[in-house]
């Protein structure tokens, strides 16, 4: 059987004046998921969106939508963004102060609960959580800003943390998220990657949406 690998289009890449258009769009060509950058100035320093435009966005469409959190203490949150539609709450372990206790307040909140690691953090910081995590988050870029160039020295962190979870024997889900486009795609599914989060790689893809997912999808191949 051959793995699926998700394409994740990230929002932060779209025409915000015509987000409803950019989200049918996606969805029609092929997106497994919509991927939704929370940027607080204080985590990193740039200022996105929030609440009021998930719950605007939330009924354009049945994929699932991973909230990206990158704010300081996200688990504060949880409940807030679940009700508003999140899927998937993605927090970056940097930004806790208690990892398992904001992994619990995703849960409880009914959100599959996700950790993501800055460049900088090594796969180790994951050790002693791992069996309570679902999902991680990758990046493969300093977060904060769209259409930066790709890390190739974060490939070994993706195996890395396969490794950790085969050997803990619990399956973990590895998005990765910066400067995924086909060039870089093939590469990060080799590594163990399953889920790949893309703004401008699949936004700005020349051929159009539908092709770009597709070929960062089946990059590998
Ligand atoms: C950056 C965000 C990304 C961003 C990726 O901090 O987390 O999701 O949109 O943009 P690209 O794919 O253009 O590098
Ligand atoms: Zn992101």
């Amino acid at each position: 059987m051959t793995l699926h690998i998700k394409v994740s289009p990230s929002l932060l890449a779209a025409d915000f004046a015509h987000l409803a258009d950019s989200i049918a769009a996606v969805e029609e060509a092929g997106a497994d998921e919509i991927h939704f950058d929370v940027m607080d100035g204080s985590f990193v320093p740039n200022i996105t969106v929030g609440l009021p435009v998930l719950e605007a966005i939330r009924p354009l469409t049945k994929l699932p939508i991973d909230i990206h959190m990158m704010v300081l203490e996200p688990g504060r949150y949880a409940r807030e963004f679940a009700a508003a539609g999140g899927d998937i709450f993605t927090m970056h372990i940097e930004a806790c102060d208690d990892l398992e206790a904001s992994l619990g307040d995703a849960r409880v909140a009914g959100m599959t609960a996700g950790v993501s690691l800055k460049p900088d953090t090594p796969a180790s910081a994951l050790q002693s959580t791992i069996p309570l995590i679902e999902r991680v988050l990758v990046m493969t870029v300093e977060p904060g800003f769209g259409g930066q160039s790709f890390m190739p020295e974060m490939l070994p962190k993706i195996t890395e943390i396969q490794d950790m979870a085969r050997i803990a024997d619990h399956q973990i889900e590895i998005a990765v998220d910066g400067g995924i486009k086909v060039d870089t795609a093939g590469e990060v599914i080799e590594a163990g990657a399953t889920t790949l989060i893309s703004g401008t790689g699949v936004f700005n893809y020349p051929d159009g949406m539908k092709i770009g997912i597709e070929a960062i999808r089946t990059a590998g191949n």
